[in-house]
């Protein structure tokens, strides 16, 4: 995973965040393999305080594997994990400028015959130094069970 985002455009995090996500969180991440090459992957929790939300922490897929529905299929294989049985809406975060990540999330709504609201979430000033867009917040449901 860690591999992955270090060749995207995909904001990079220690090696460490993917260790923990896989040690603690392995029910709510999903990967896609092609041959056992790792070619795509979601990393997402389920809140503490929000046992209905899962929060899409990071979504990405190889360049040479984009525009198959891959991470379509991931999201989709997420939220019908027997993790998520008591999830009713997928949350995640969306640069302005992210066309293709908005385009997933919308598809996902359409995909569950089901809502996706845009709302403000974190603003430019949250982020340290001056070159980081905000961050809107995308969230997808109710899912239907
Ligand atoms: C966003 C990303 C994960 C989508 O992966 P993907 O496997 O290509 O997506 P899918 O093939 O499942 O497509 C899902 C929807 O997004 C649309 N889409 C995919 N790439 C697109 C693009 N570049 N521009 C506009 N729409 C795009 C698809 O057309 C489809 O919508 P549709 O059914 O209405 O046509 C991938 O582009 C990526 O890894 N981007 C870099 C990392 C990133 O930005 N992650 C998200 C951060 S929150």
């Amino acid at each position: 995973m860690w591999e992955l985002v270090d060749n995207s455009s995909l904001d990079q995090n220690s090696a460490y965040k993917y260790l923990m996500m896989s040690e603690f969180f392995s029910d709510t991440c999903v990967i896609a393999k092609e041959d056992e090459k790792l070619v795509g992957f979601v990393t997402a929790f389920i809140p503490p305080e929000h046992p209905d939300v899962v929060f899409v922490w990071q979504i990405g897929v190889d360049s040479s594997q984009r525009g198959k529905g891959v991470a379509s299929k991931l999201l989709n294989e997420l939220v019908s994990r027997e993790a998520c049985r008591e999830v009713r809406y997928l949350e995640a975060t969306v640069t302005p400028s992210n066309e293709a990540s908005q385009s997933l999330f919308r598809r996902l709504a359409r995909d569950h015959d089901t809502e996706c609201k845009v709302t403000e979430r974190f603003t430019e000033e949250m982020f340290p130094g001056d070159d980081h867009e905000e961050e809107l917040n995308f969230r997808i449901g109710p899912f239907k069970r």
